[in-house]
Formats: C-alpha cells, sequence, structure tokens
C-alpha cells in the first residue's frame, strides 16, 4: 500500500466521521422526533365513534404507527358512515377490503369520505400505505350486524 492510498484512506475515515458526528450530534442536540400534529383537535382529541341516529354515524379516526383509533366500529346494516380521518405522525393508509374505500391519513390534514353498509359481515380495514416496521400488522375492522 503506497503513501497516496494510505492518505485516501485517512480523509475517507475523516470526512465519515465528521458526517456521523454531525447526524448524532444534530439528533440528540435538536431533539429530533417525530412530528405528532392533529388538526381540529376539538374532534380528533379523544377519537370517537358519534351515533347521529338509528342508521347514520361519525367516525373520528385517528391512524398512527400502528394501529386506527378506533380500531374496531360496531354498526347496524344499512347504515351510513360519515368518516373524518387523520393521522398522528406520518402518512398511513385506509383500505376497506371489500368496499372499495382508498383513504389516506395524512399528518395535519382531514380524509373525508361517505360509506353505506347494507350486507352485515366484518370488513377488514388495512393500512396500504408503507409506514415502517409495524406496517403489515396496521388493521381495523368494522362490524356491520343484521340487527337494526
Ligand atoms: Cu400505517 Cu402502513
Amino acid at each position: 500500500m503506497d503513501k497516496h492510498e494510505l492518505r485516501v484512506m485517512a480523509l475517507t475515515g475523516g470526512l465519515l466521521s465528521i458526517f456521523l458526528f454531525a447526524i448524532i450530534y444534530n439528533a440528540f442536540s435538536r431533539k429530533i422526533d417525530v412530528p405528532t400534529c392533529v388538526p381540529y383537535t376539538g374532534v380528533f382529541k379523544k377519537p370517537h365513534i358519534k351515533k347521529v341516529d338509528d342508521l347514520n354515524y361519525e367516525v373520528y379516526a385517528v391512524a398512527h404507527m400502528w394501529s386506527y383509533d378506533p380500531d374496531e366500529i360496531t354498526i347496524p346494516s344499512g347504515s351510513t358512515i360519515d368518516l373524518y380521518l387523520t393521522s398522528l405522525d406520518v402518512v398511513h393508509g385506509f383500505n376497506i377490503v371489500l368496499k372499495g374505500v382508498n383513504l389516506m391519513a395524512v399528518p395535519g390534514g382531514v380524509s373525508k369520505t361517505t360509506i353505506t353498509f347494507n350486507d352485515p359481515g366484518i370488513y377488514r380495514i388495512v393500512c396500504h400505505e408503507y409506514c415502517g416496521a409495524g406496517h403489515q400488522y396496521m388493521m381495523g375492522k368494522i362490524i356491520v350486524t343484521d340487527k337494526r
């Protein structure tokens, strides 16, 4: 190994150390964290299902790593849900399998849709936007009962 090679290696090592130090220093000194932000805090502070009348519901749902809140919604068949959805951290998906409902839960924003469930059954909700290590476990369900 000649001395040019050694010099290049030393320079590379030195630069790498500086970059690593800068990244670690910034991560700790600025307390970098995933932002948490819920718009319209009044309704989303506590995610909930609001019964408007026997066949109309409003759902205020919050997605976060790696679940939905609420993660289970039970309604009688024939019901209509006004769904308001936001995210606490990163972009998540909200796909109601068999219903063709395909929403994004975006931090700082609210997605809204209206869905009617005429057939009783269990409708699975899956996150279809990659959101980190627990993405594949992120799911919920809507249980549509046949009693009215
Ligand atoms: Cu949430 Cu993928």
